[in-house]
């Protein structure tokens, strides 16, 4: 049995959903997408349920945050699977605006977010961010929700988006919802779909690698031979490392030579599929 979700595809159609809920005094949350959905995005629309009476989930694949020779066309589509999906983890409204309501003719704005955008994917994926905080605003001044909720993977981005709606002074608290993982550690991608059944072989390498090294780290082991040691391992099974690094999990500067927390952060290149991954370093013992 298919479980209803309303499709609303205008800034009209969802403003007049949304007030309708607000007339109600019932709060809402919103889990912005670009589709491809599974597990780890429905773990969001079911934490926003435990959060907010009604959830939001949009669906666009934002030609602005991709770069020229990105997967911006192969980008997986199916909104059919995908509302069910969403509709079966509790998302009450599927927001699917097309590329013209999201960026019509004459559009000229785009959101710059310094500082924390310029390293890790920032440095590799020039205009990735700004791309992401474009639409991101957009999307969050269209639904105006209390709650927004962004995956713990793309770690960087949800920082940034934190930052843009603390600037921009848009009144909507962003959540992080946990990483979800297969059974052998690999953090669940829309990507994970390129990979060839060799590759998909090694992928958990990646998780692997960066656990261990958070581990030495907590340990009281050195950053940098840690990640010397990580990035040895996943090269001899055949990643491309684009970065591999320790870094304050608010502000992604560098660590001190004491500090209480930090996180790990990666991408690497598997053939063609670029995945990332992040894990927190455990606090000391
Ligand atoms: O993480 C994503 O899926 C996208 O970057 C987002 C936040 C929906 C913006 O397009």
């Amino acid at each position: 049995m298919t479980t209803e979700i309303e499709i609303v595809r205008t800034v009209a159609d969802l403003r007049a959903r949304v007030a309708a809920w607000r007339a109600l005094d019932e709060t809402v949350a919103m889990v912005p997408t670009m589709g491809a959905i599974h597990e780890g995005h429905m773990s969001l629309v079911r934490k926003a349920k435990t959060l907010a009476d009604r959830v939001v989930a949009s669906i666009f694949v934002n030609p602005l945050q991709f770069g020229p020779s990105e997967d911006f066309e192969a980008y997986p589509r199916g909104e059919e699977r995908d509302a069910e999906l969403l509709a079966e983890a509790g998302a009450e409204l599927l927001y699917a605006p097309n590329a013209r309501e999201m960026y019509p003719d004459g559009f000229a704005t785009t959101v710059h977010v310094s500082g924390l955008t310029e390293g890790l994917c920032g440095a590799s994926r020039p205009d990735h961010f700004d791309g992401v905080a474009t639409v991101v605003a957009k999307l969050l001044l269209q639904c105006g929700p209390d709650i927004a909720i962004f995956g713990e993977k793309d770690y960087q981005q949800l920082l940034i988006i934190k930052r843009l709606v603390q600037d921009l002074n848009i009144p909507v608290e962003i959540v992080g919802g946990a990483i979800v993982r297969e059974s052998d550690g690999l953090a669940l991608s829309s990507r994970n779909a390129y990979l060839s059944d060799a590759e998909r072989a090694i992928a958990p390498l990646l998780r692997a690698a960066i656990h261990q090294a958070a581990q030495q780290i907590a340990g009281g082991g050195s950053a940098k031979a840690a990640l010397e040691s990580a990035r040895a391992s996943l090269e001899a099974a055949g990643f491309r490392v684009d970065y591999l690094e320790a870094l304050d999990p608010q502000t992604l500067a560098p660590l001190p030579r004491s500090f209480s927390s930090a996180r790990v952060l990666v991408a690497a290149f598997l053939g063609e599929t670029r995945l990332i991954d992040n894990v927190p370093v455990p606090p000391p013992a």
